[in-house]
Formats: structure tokens, C-alpha cells, sequence
């Protein structure tokens, strides 16, 4: 793994920037590649296969282009497809899973810990999955809300309608006991605010980018992939829808000018690296 090499990025849309923002925050030497799948969002309503499909094509796309590892910046693949994309290439991949249920684990006190999710992920258990595996007398409370994202990436964050959304899916987890709470899809921590007022001041909001950013660090360094100076490179952002919207709403959730240069490629219409080896 050479240190100068980017980390490879991708989620269906800007849900990924709050896990590319605790890069940048944690790792502030790394550069980023980062991949939207903007056609295609969202994936929350996908069947598994298809997810699996474009969760390896994204992939195959970010070793091909150079990353020296990879983080699944989307709970929704992460939930299906981290065992074939590990199973099928070399370089690390970091799930957002994992490190959130973990985090949400040292955080509880009640051991009732609420998750909101997309349809996709909270049908496959995941998160469940992974915290009865380490704690069986853990409550779950896990609640899809397919409303949000496309609010998200409209670059809706607050107002009635989002407050409305929020109030909807998060009431009965609070009135049932929560006093945890994952942010189970990288789209939500833009609605982190609008979450915590409704969900009130006793329950603690867990986002997994900084667990999943901390596990980053660890596989980096064991490595020995961890960039120790400064480069002038910037970070690069390609998605397979609009570069224009992208850029604007990207722009406007987290300010970055370097989004201005988003440029548009789309992976299943003759891209050139669809069809990475296994082990590449
Ligand atoms: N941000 C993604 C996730 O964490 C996907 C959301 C979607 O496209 O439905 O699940």
C-alpha cells in the first residue's frame, strides 16, 4: 500500500460527505476519491442484487483510479454487500456498520438502542445482527425512513417538512425507551439537528463516520499506508448523475470548493473498469 495514494469513498449520493468530512477531519494528510451514485439513488429501495451490481462496480472504479482503501460510505451496501466486495478484492474496505453498532454499545446506558435506517438495510438486520451478536440482552428499535434521502439530496435540511418526516420516525422510538440512537445511513447526520430536538436531550445521537474514520487510521497504519506530509492534490469527486446538482448541494452541506469540479461518470455505460479482477 503506498501512503500517497487516495482513500476511495463511495454512497449513493452526498450521504458519503459526512463520512468524507471525518476524513478530512481525522486523517487531515489523506486525499480522498470519492464516488456518487447519483443515478441510481436511492439505493434504499433497491433490491440486493442490484445493490451488490453497482456496490462492485463502484469499487473496481476506486482501485482502478488508484485507492490504497476503501470505505463503504453507505449502511445500505455495507448491509448487503461487504462480504462479496471482501470476498472479491484485496484492498481494504471499511464498513459503516460495524463501527456504529459498536459505538452505540459504549454509549447506551438502558441497553434500548434505536436505529433509523433505509428500507433496504433495516430489512436486512444488520445492525441487529451485529449488536445481539455482542450483547444478546440489548433492545433494538430499528425504523426505515425512506423520506429522508430524497430530502437530503435535494438539499433539504431543515424546515417543516424535514421536521415533520423526523418527528414521524423517530416519536415511537423515543416513546419506547431508546436511549441510543444510530444514525444508520450517511445521509442523516445532515439531519442531526433536526433529530436531536425531536429526539430530546436524553438520547445520545451516534454518527458511525467517526468510528468508521478511527478504524480507517487502524488499517492505514497497520499497513503502513498512512500519509505523513502534505500534498498539494485535491480531492476528487466523480458521480453518475448530474455534476451540476451534486455540486451545489455537496457545496451547501459541507462548503468544500473543491466540489465545483465534480465530473460526471457513469460506471454501467462503458466504463472502463467495471470488470476488476478478483484479488486486484
Ligand atoms: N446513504 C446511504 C446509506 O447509508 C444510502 C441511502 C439511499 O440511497 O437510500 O444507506
Amino acid at each position: 500500500m503506498l501512503p500517497v495514494h487516495p482513500v476511495g469513498v463511495f454512497d449513493s449520493g452526498v450521504g458519503g460527505l459526512t463520512v468524507a468530512r471525518e476524513i478530512i477531519r481525522q486523517l487531515p494528510l489523506e486525499t480522498i476519491i470519492y464516488y456518487g451514485d447519483t443515478a441510481h439513488v436511492p439505493y434504499g429501495s433497491r433490491p440486493v442484487d442490484e445493490l451488490i451490481r453497482f456496490a462492485d462496480a463502484i469499487v473496481g472504479f476506486l482501485i482502478a483510479r488508484g485507492a490504497k482503501a476503501i470505505i463503504d460510505a453507505c449502511n445500505t451496501t455495507s448491509a448487503v454487500a461487504l462480504p462479496y466486495l471482501r470476498d472479491k478484492y484485496a484492498i481494504p474496505i471499511v464498513g459503516v456498520i460495524e463501527p456504529g453498532v459498536v459505538a452505540a454499545l459504549q454509549a447506551t446506558r438502558n441497553g434500548c438502542i434505536g436505529v433509523i435506517a433505509t428500507e433496504a438495510t433495516v430489512a436486512s438486520n444488520a445492525h441487529r445482527e451485529a449488536i445481539l451478536a455482542r450483547d444478546g440482552k440489548v433492545r433494538v428499535l430499528a425504523r426505515a425512513c425512506p423520506k429522508l434521502v430524497p430530502l437530503v439530496e435535494a438539499g433539504v435540511v431543515s424546515g417543516p417538512e424535514v421536521e415533520a418526516a423526523v418527528a414521524e420516525y423517530m416519536l415511537p422510538l423515543v416513546e419506547a425507551g431508546i436511549d441510543t440512537l444510530i444514525l444508520g445511513c450517511t445521509h442523516y447526520p445532515f439531519l442531526a439537528p433536526v433529530i436531536q430536538e425531536v429526539a430530546g436531550p436524553g438520547v445520545t445521537l451516534i454518527d458511525p463516520a467517526t468510528a468508521t474514520v478511527q478504524e480507517l487510521r487502524n488499517v492505514l497504519a497497520a499497513a503502513g499506508g498512512l500519509r505523513g506530509f502534505h500534498c498539494s492534490a485535491a480531492h476528487n469527486f466523480f458521480v453518475s448523475g448530474d455534476a451540476q446538482s451534486f455540486s451545489q448541494v455537496g457545496r451547501k452541506l459541507v462548503g468544500w470548493p473543491e466540489l465545483e469540479a465534480t465530473r460526471k461518470l457513469e460506471l454501467e455505460k462503458g466504463g472502463p473498469h467495471i470488470d476488476q479482477e478478483p484479488g486486484a
